[in-house]
C-alpha cells in the first residue's frame, strides 16, 4: 500500500463540547451487534480489465514496438472503408485508427541513403499475419532502416536487457547485416547498440538483445541494413527483460504491482464492448490470442486502435493465477456489441459460440489429456487455471439473449455445473444465477444509490455490479468521485447477501490516448498515477469486514443529502471493528462513536484517511502524491469516544477488540 505514514497521536478525551465551532455540528455513530449481521462476499472486490485506453497494448502488456505486425490497416470480416469512416454490414461507423498502413514505423535515412517502406502481402509469414514491411534500399548513404517509437516513447532504464526478435526475409539468397540500435526520439543519442549478421534467405526468426548505457523513457528502436536490396521484416518485437516475474511475453511490473496491492478476488477479461465487437468477425475471439505471437491474429479494436492479442487468453489466466484472483471469462453470446448496431449470429452460428465458449473453458480448466487442455499443457501451463465465473455476453439483453442464453447455459453447466454462470439481465421466464449490472453517473447518482440493493429480491438472482464508476461532472475523475464510489460500494458492502461482486470500470489508461472519460490507473511509458478511486477499492479490499454490523449516523438523513455516512463490520482474522466513514462536506465533522454489544474495544486504533479540502484534487502522472491514503495512529478509541471526520475524507478506522 503506498502509503504515507504519519504518527499522530490525539487526545483521548475530545468531547463534543470541546470541538472547535469548525467542527459543526455533532452527530453520533451507533453501532450496534445485538442486532442482524450481513455475511461479506469473500469475492465482493474484484478488478475488470477491457482492452481500452491502451489498457493491455501500450499499457500493461509490455511489448515496446507498436504495430509489430504490420496489421494495423486489416478490417473485420463485413466491413469496408467509407473515406476515412470504417463501416459494417450493419451500417455501424468507426473512425479510422490509424495514420497509415505502417503506422508505428518510419523510413530512417541519413546522409545520401536512398529508399523506401511499404506495406506488402507478397509471401506472407502465415495467413493469420498477411502483411509484412518491405524495405527497399537504392543507396545506403550514412545509414538507412526502419524506426518504431513504441506507444508514445520506449522506456529504456540504464543497466537493463532488452530482448529483439524478427522475422525477416530477402529476395533469393541476398543477405544483410541488420544493425539493431535503442536511441533517443531525436536519434542524436544512443542508448544500446548491437548487430545481426547474415539476415537473408527465406522466412527466419532472428534474435538478439540489448544492454541500455542510459535511461530515457522516450526511447525508439531502429533497425538499419548495411547494403543495397530489399528486405521483409514482421512481428517485431522487442520486450523488457525485467517484466513481471520475468515472464517472456509479459506483463509491466509496475502495473501488475497496483494490481496486486489491490488483492482482487477476481479478475474479469476481455471486457466489456470488445466482448460483442463492431462485428461477430470482430469480437475477441479467445483462440486468435494464444501461441507462438506470429500465430495470433490481431484485431482492430472498437476502442479505435490496433489490438495485438499478444496479452491473450493464456496471459491473462496466468495473472489471476499469479495475483491469487479467480477468473471470470466472458463469452459472446451470438450478437456483437449492442450499442453498435449488433450483428445476429445464425442458429448454426450460435451453436459454433457455444462450442468457442466450450473451448475456452477446457483450455483453461480440462485436464491436460484434453484436447484443450493438451494446448494449455504445450503453452507452459500443464495444471489448469482458477477460471471459476463465465459470464454470458456484455450488456446484452432481449428475447434474443434470453434464447441464446439458455443454451450457452445449459451446454456450460452439463460440462462444468461448479462454475457460476452469469447473465447480463434478469430474465422473466427462466432462472438466473448472478446478474450483472452497470453503473456510470454523477457523484450525486453514486451518494443516492447507497440504498439501492435494501429492496433487492433476496430470493435471487444474485448481483455481480460488473462496472460502474462515478464519471460525470468530476472532470477526468476527482476526489468527489471517489467519496460518491466510496459510499455506494459501503451500500454494497451492507448487501453483500445480494451484492456478491463488483468490479470498477475501466481500470487502465494510457495519458496519451484515452477513449473513456474517467478511469482508475493512469500511466505513460515510465510512470504510474492511480486515482483517488483506486485508493478508494485498496482501503476497502485490504480491509473487508467478514460480517456488516447495524451502523446507524444520526441525525438521520436521505442518501441523497447525507453528509456524513458510516459502515462497520468485524474481521473475523484480527476481531477488529472496520468502521468507515465518508465526510462528502467542506467542514471537518464531528462524531460521537458509541460501541453496543461488543467485547472490550482497546484505546489504540490505526486511522487511514483519504482526504483534500478540494474535492476536485486528483492525482497526476506529475503529481501522483496529491491525494494520498495517510496512516496514523489514535489513542483515544473505546466504547465511546468522539472523532473529528476531515472535510473531504474517507476515514477507516481499524479498532481492537478483546
Ligand atoms: O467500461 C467501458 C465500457 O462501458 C464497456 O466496454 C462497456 O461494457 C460499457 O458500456
Amino acid at each position: 500500500m503506498k502509503t504515507r505514514h504519519r504518527i499522530e497521536w490525539l487526545l483521548a478525551a475530545v468531547t463534543l463540547a470541546g470541538v472547535s465551532a469548525a467542527a459543526g455540528i455533532g452527530r453520533t455513530i451507533t453501532i450496534d451487534a445485538t442486532q442482524g449481521r450481513t455475511q461479506v462476499s469473500p469475492s465482493l472486490y474484484g478488478i475488470f480489465f477491457e482492452e481500452i485506453n491502451h489498457a493491455g497494448d501500450g499499457g500493461l502488456y509490455a511489448e515496446m514496438v507498436q504495430n509489430r505486425d504490420f496489421e494495423i490497416n486489416t478490417l473485420p470480416g463485413g466491413a469496408s472503408w467509407a473515406g476515412n469512416l470504417l463501416r459494417t454490414t450493419n451500417g455501424w461507423q468507426e473512425r479510422k485508427w490509424f495514420g497509415n498502413e505502417l503506422h508505428g514505423w518510419s523510413l530512417v535515412n541519413k546522409g545520401s541513403a536512398a529508399g523506401f517502406i511499404r506495406q506488402d502481402e507478397q509471401s506472407p509469414l502465415n495467413e493469420r499475419n498477411p502483411h509484412s514491411l518491405r524495405l527497399v534500399v537504392k543507396a545506403v548513404g550514412h545509414g538507412i532502416g526502419i524506426v518504431n517509437g513504441g506507444y508514445w516513447g520506449m522506456n529504456v532504464q540504464a543497466g537493463q536487457w532488452y530482448d529483439l526478435s524478427f522475422f525477416a526475409r530477402t529476395a533469393g539468397d541476398a543477405n544483410t547485416n541488420v544493425g539493431v540500435a535503442l536511441e533517443s526520439a531525436s536519434g542524436r543519442e544512443s542508448h544500446a547498440t548491437t548487430n545481426i549478421e547474415g539476415v537473408g534467405g527465406g522466412w527466419r526468426q532472428y534474435r538478439c538483445s540489448l544492454k541500455a548505457q542510459d535511461s530515457d523513457p522516450n526511447s525508439r528502436l531502429v533497425l538499419t541494413v548495411d547494403r543495397p536490396g530489399t528486405v521483409w521484416f514482421d512481428m517485431v518485437s522487442l520486450f523488457p527483460r525485467a517484466t513481471f516475474k520475468n515472464r517472456p511475453n509479459g506483463l509491466r511490473p509496475d502495473l501488475v504491482r497496483l494490481l496486486a496491492d489491490l488483492k482482487p478476488a477476481f479478475m474479469r477479461f476481455p471486457g466489456g464492448a470488445i466482448v460483442g465487437g463492431m462485428t461477430l468477425d470482430n469480437r475477441i475471439q479467445w483462440q486468435n490470442s494464444i501461441g507462438p505471437l506470429e500465430q495470433r491474429r490481431g484485431t482492430a479494436n472498437l476502442w479505435g486502435y490496433w489490438t495485438s492479442n499478444g496479452l491473450g487468453f493464456h496471459e491473462y489466466l496466468q495473472l489471476c493465477e499469479d495475483l491469487g484472483a479467480e477468473a471470470l471469462w466472458v463469452c459472446n453470446p451470438g450478437f456483437s456489441d449492442n450499442y453498435r448496431n449488433a450483428e445476429i449470429a445464425s442458429p448454426a452460428q450460435v451453436k459454433e459460440l457455444v462450442q468457442e465458449a466450450l473451448d475456452a473453458i477446457e483450455y483453461a480448466l480440462g485436464p491436460a489429456n484434453t484436447g484443450w487442455g493438451a494446448r494449455r499443457a504445450a503453452n507452459g501451463h500443464p495444471a489448469p487455471f482458477p477460471l471459476r465465473y463465465v459470464e454470458i455476453g456484455n450488456e446484452a439483453g432481449g428475447d434474443l439473449y434470453a434464447t441464446n442464453y439458455r443454451q450457452f447455459h445449459t451446454a456450460i453447466h452439463a460440462k462444468y455445473p461448479a462454475l457460476t454462470l452469469i447473465c447480463n439481465e434478469r430474465l422473466k421466464d427462466q432462472a438466473v444465477e448472478m446478474v450483472d449490472d452497470h453503473k456510470y453517473g454523477s457523484p450525486a447518482d453514486f451518494f443516492g444509490a447507497y440504498q439501492q440493493y435494501d429492496a433487492a429480491d433476496r430470493r435471487g438472482p444474485t448481483v455481480y455490479v460488473g462496472e460502474f464508476g462515478c464519471n460525470s461532472g468530476v472532470g477526468a475523475g476527482n476526489l468527489l468521485a471517489a467519496l460518491a464510489e466510496a459510499a455506494y460500494r459501503l451500500g454494497l458492502e451492507r448487501n453483500s447477501d445480494v451484492v456478491r461482486m463488483s468490479s470498477y470500470a475501466p481500470l487502465f489508461f494510457h495519458v496519451k490516448d484515452i477513449q473513456w472519460p474517467v478511469n482508475m490507473i493512469g500511466f505513460d511509458s515510465s510512470r504510474v498515477a492511480p486515482r483517488t478511486s483506486y485508493f478508494v477499492q485498496q482501503m476497502l479490499a485490504c480491509n473487508r469486514p467478514d460480517e456488516i454490523l447495524q451502523t446507524q449516523v444520526e441525525p438521520p438523513a436521505a442518501p441523497a443529502d447525507v453528509e456524513l455516512l458510516a459502515l462497520a463490520g468485524l474481521e473475523r482474522k484480527t476481531g477488529d471493528l472496520l468502521l468507515r466513514v465518508v465526510n462528502r462536506t467542506a467542514t471537518p465533522r464531528t462524531a460521537t462513536i458509541r460501541c453496543q454489544g461488543l467485547a472490550k474495544i482497546g484505546s489504540d486504533a490505526t486511522i487511514t484517511t483519504l482526504s483534500h479540502d478540494d474535492p476536485t484534487a486528483e492525482n497526476t502522472l506529475d503529481f501522483p502524491d496529491a491525494v494520498l491514503p495517510l496512516e496514523s495512529a489514535f489513542a483515544g478509541a473505546g466504547a465511546e469516544f468522539s472523532y473529528v471526520f476531515k472535510p473531504y475524507s474517507f476515514t477507516l478506522l481499524r479498532l481492537t477488540t478483546e
